[in-house]
């Protein structure tokens, strides 16, 4: 299963411990992480969401993962156990991947101002950017040596994009608190950054109403014209999660084939002059 991307293989992150959180399938950005991370040596932990065994263990288990515990980031209860079964198998940890997220479907469809409830708001927030926070706390108690801690976002952060509506809300939530773990987690050597990566076909982005337009927009008013890949998403983690970003911290890093840099797109209509 590992070989589902063409990964640059090697001994880049060997001696090194830990735990993605968010396989859902073989799709799953964080699967696609994790495959380069055990590619390049690392020894590794897998939280998911409850229900999703059937799914995640044989991925786990074809990456030789060391442990695997379900974890919801809405119930302090199964946060708890998650974390300490991985600081039973491992003591220690080098790494940290959030990649959770989530909103109501009627929420990521139409308008922003109508559609969104506070239920609907609180619930995209607490899943998408305060189990971040929630995390950090729990991961960097395990990260006594100092480590890395990489989350995922998306430029519906900071534009406008249509449906993408609270969650866009959320991903800026969560960019603030990447700045503010760097912050406080920097005198401990641990870093902090997100990966803001272009639309990819996830169970995630399915979602999202109109999320194939999201895919298909994305490539052709990107700089290189071309969708965001699995391996360029999986090495921008690597540098991050290895001692290769070792002087990088409260960053956003763009993964998205130039995506966000773009002002108007190419065919303006509306002729010359
Ligand atoms: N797919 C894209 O186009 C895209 C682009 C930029 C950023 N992202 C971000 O990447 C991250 C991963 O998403 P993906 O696209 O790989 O989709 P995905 O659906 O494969 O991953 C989302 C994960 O969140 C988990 N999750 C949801 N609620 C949870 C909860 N209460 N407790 C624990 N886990 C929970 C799901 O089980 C799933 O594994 C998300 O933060 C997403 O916003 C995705």
């Amino acid at each position: 299963m590992a070989d589902d991307y063409d990964l640059p293989k090697g001994e880049l992150m060997k001696g090194k411990r830990g735990v993605v959180t968010g396989v859902a399938n073989h799709q799953s950005i964080a699967w696609g992480i994790a495959s380069q991370l055990a590619a390049q040596g690392a020894d590794l932990a897998f939280l998911h969401l409850p229900g999703m065994e059937r799914r995640v263990e044989p991925l786990a288990a074809s990456l030789g993962v060391k442990c695997v515990a379900p974890a919801d980031v809405t119930d302090d209860d199964s946060m708890d156990a998650a974390f300490a079964a991985v600081a039973k198998t491992f003591g220690t940890i080098d790494f940290f991947v959030h990649a959770i997220a989530f909103a109501n479907k009627d929420e990521l469809k139409g308008s922003f101002v109508d559609n969104t409830t506070r239920e609907g708001f609180l619930r995209a927030l607490n899943i998408s950017a305060f189990s971040f926070v929630d995390c950090a706390r729990r991961a960097s108690a395990l990260m006594p040596n100092g480590g890395s801690i990489v989350t995922m976002t998306y430029l519906g952060a900071e534009r406008a994009i249509p449906n993408y509506n609270t969650m866009g809300v959320a991903k800026a939530a969560l960019e603030a608190a990447v700045r503010y773990a760097a912050r406080d987690l920097g005198p401990r050597e641990i870093r902090v950054n997100a990966i803001s990566a272009g639309a990819m076909r996830t169970l995630s982005l399915a979602g999202i109403s109109g999320g194939r337009g999201m895919l298909a927009q994305g490539r052709t008013m990107s700089a290189m014209k071309a969708d965001t890949s699995m391996e360029g998403v999986a090495g921008a983690a690597l540098w991050l999660l290895s001692d290769l970003g070792r002087s990088t911290t409260g960053e956003v890093v763009h993964v998205d084939a130039g995506f966000h840099i773009m002002g108007l797109p190419d065919d303006m209509g509306g002729g010359e002059g």
